[in-house]
């Protein structure tokens, strides 16, 4: 009864991650398009006339950003880790590519084109970028070294991370809708963006460290049980 009733409720969660993701990924797929084209730079700031690599970097971020955000909801389900190890392994190792990809392709992009917001922005996503990439570099080294705890804490913030993009227009959606935008400037300038630069990843890692640190107080035992 209570495995079905989770089973339920995983169900309708990512139905409705999905649900709000999909807005998201139909413009991800609409910027590669606008990437591709030979007016790339008079659609959109993302790309610049004769500026081949931060256009390739935007265009591989995207990409590898978009498939990223939309598989890593299916390495939390439990059912899918428990009955198809295998599958969990493979989307592992795929999902450790992509976020290896979408931090470094940001990360290259970032010193060449900056940022719509500024130098904040830049600082706070280029930490972004820093944090994605070093947890995904940690979750393959302690699967690696057979550490299922270190694994377990990495693979953690790791999916915090890689949620990171979906958050952050998750949280812009919702501002929006209680307060019409109140201190949000079409420059990114007003306080809700400058705070918004970090709160799409920070909270979420700090967090996550409690959460850790509460059921280590709590268990005192492995935190990773295998299935
Ligand atoms: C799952 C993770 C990510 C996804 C799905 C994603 C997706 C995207 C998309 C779709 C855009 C285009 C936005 C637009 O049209 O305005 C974009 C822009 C950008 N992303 Fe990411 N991204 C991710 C992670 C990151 C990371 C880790 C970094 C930092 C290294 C980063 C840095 C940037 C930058 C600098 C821009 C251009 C910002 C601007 O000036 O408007 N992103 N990303």
């Amino acid at each position: 009864m209570w495995r079905s009733k989770s089973g339920i409720v995983t169900i309708l969660l990512l139905s409705l991650f999905y649900l709000t993701l999909l807005p998201f990924l139909v413009h991800a797929v609409g910027m590669i398009g606008i990437g591709l084209s030979h007016d790339a730079a008079d659609q959109s700031y993302l790309f610049a006339q004769d500026h081949v690599v931060g256009n390739a970097a935007m265009m591989l971020h995207i990409s590898a950003g978009a498939v990223l955000v939309a598989l890593v909801p299916l390495q939390l389900v439990r059912g899918i880790r428990q009955r198809f190890n295998r599958f969990h392994r493979g989307l592992g190792a795929v999902l450790i590519a992509l976020a290896l990809v979408t931090g470094l392709a940001g990360m290259i992009y970032v010193p060449l084109r900056g940022t719509i917001g500024g130098p904040v922005m830049s600082v706070a996503f280029f930490l972004y970028g820093v944090c994605l990439f070093t947890a995904a570099l940690m979750v393959a080294r302690m699967a690696l070294s057979g550490d299922r705890n270190g694994h377990w804490k990495w693979g953690l913030r790791l999916f915090w991370l890689a949620l990171g993009s979906w958050l952050y227009r998750l949280h812009y959606t919702l501002w929006y809708l209680l307060t019409g935008g109140l201190w949000s400037e079409p420059d990114f300038s007003g306080a809700f963006d400058l705070v918004q630069n970090f709160a799409f990843f920070v909270p979420y890692l700090v967090a996550v460290q409690i959460w850790i640190a509460i059921r280590h107080a709590a268990h005192r035992e492995p935190l990773f049980r295998s299935p």
